[in-house]
């Protein structure tokens, strides 16, 4: 194993982005406006070795991701080889080509968990969505993944037109037998960004959510663990982003780019490094991208002197950039932030406005075919 370097610690978690490919069409996608090209994917050995220097660094937990990983044909080698290395293998899905023989294929291959998306709890408003036939799939994939006997996730990414069948969705993920479910409300990265106007709930629909989320978590307790992930822009305090900007986890996009959160490659300025050209070890405690944001020492005021530096740690760095320009200001979300007028412009504009209807994500046509 790499020895880690003073005062940084090992990354526990991989999120391993293995292709954008994507069969779902979600306005609320926070992948990047500019998607990697299938022809581009980093190829199978590539991806072991990915693994293998994961694992090394000191990794336990790998997430197997995308857009849909299922796109992938050589997903259960890579489960295979995620699980030889000892490391607890989940699978982020849409589900739609989770059937039975898929399914089993993948827990022979050393599966441990799956996070299964819906969209809404209805059928009809769950595919306008998705933009494509896909809510009974879906039902039909938790089905399968009970009888296997994994343990299952639901993941709703909530929205202005989804937000209040919120006690549906509950509804539905005990349905499918889901021992934790995910509501998150979109946070605004990438193509989500783009859709804004027509994603942020009013303060109105979430007040009304929250109300139902806490009973549901009271009833459920024991059953199924609810996590739910606020609408920050309404907040006045910032997410402690990444439980801190590589700290934790690591993230390596479908060519192989390593960021240290899903959405840096956004950051203007912050230099990438790639698997191709340098190792993952190199990358987590001596590049510039990681080494940016990390700890404290690099705030500004208002967070360099505040109470709760090291509880939120200034919040998001993407926000800040998407935001302000600069990803070193004060995410602001908070309300101390000399930017905070930022947000509330928009919650303003937002309340003011009947919300213009959602762009569609598409996958730009494929170049040459795939890697797999
Ligand atoms: Fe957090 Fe910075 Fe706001 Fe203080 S000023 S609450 S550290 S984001
Ligand atoms: Fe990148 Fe928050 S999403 S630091």
């Amino acid at each position: 194993m790499s020895e880690p370097r003073p005062s940084v610690n090992p990354p526990l978690g991989l999120l391993a982005e293995l292709t954008h490919r994507c069969p779902l069409h979600c306005a609320y996608c926070s992948n990047p406006v500019q998607l990697v090209p299938a022809a581009d994917e980093l190829d199978t050995g590539q991806w072991r070795s990915v693994l293998d220097q994961a694992r090394q660094l000191g990794v336990l937990q790998v997430h197997l991701s995308g857009g849909e990983p299922m796109s992938r044909r050589d997903l259960p080698a890579l489960v295979e080889h995620a699980h030889a290395l000892g490391c607890y293998v989940n699978l982020v899905t849409s589900g739609l080509s989770l059937t039975d023989a898929t399914a089993t294929e993948l827990v022979a291959a050393g599966l441990d968990h799956v996070q299964l998306s819906i969209q809404d709890a209805d059928a009809r408003l769950a595919d306008v969505i998705a933009g494509v036939r896909a809510h009974e799939r879906k039902v039909a994939a938790a089905a399968v993944v009970r009888r296997l006997g994994l343990p299952l996730t639901v993941n709703a990414v909530l929205h202005r037109g989804n937000l209040d069948h919120v006690g549906a969705i509950v509804d539905l993920a005990e349905r499918m037998g889901a021992d934790r479910l995910e509501l998150a409300n979109t946070q605004f990265y990438g193509w989500a960004l783009r859709n804004r106007a027509a994603l942020l709930p009013t303060a109105a629909q979430l007040r009304a959510a929250d109300v139902v989320v806490r009973a549901a978590t009271e009833r459920l307790a024991g059953q199924m663990e609810i996590a739910y992930v606020y609408s920050d822009y309404h907040e006045r305090r910032p997410k402690p982003c990444m439980n801190g900007w590589g700290s934790r986890q690591l993230t390596v996009a479908p060519n192989g780019d390593v960021l240290p959160c899903p959405a840096a490659g956004s950051i203007e300025g912050l230099a990438l490094e790639n698997v191709r050209t340098r190792t993952l070890a190199d990358i987590w405690y001596d590049s510039s991208s990681f080494n940016a944001y990390r700890g404290t020492g690099w705030m500004r005021e208002p967070c360099r002197s505040c109470a709760f530096r090291d509880v939120d740690l200034g919040g998001c760095r993407c926000q800040a950039f998407l935001l302000t320009g600069d990803a070193a200001n004060t995410d602001p979300v908070c309300s101390l932030s000399p930017h905070r007028e930022v947000v509330d412009r928009v919650l303003s504009e937002q309340t003011a406005l009947v919300p213009p209807p959602s762009v569609p994500r598409r996958m730009p046509a494929a170049r040459n075919g795939g890697a797999s």
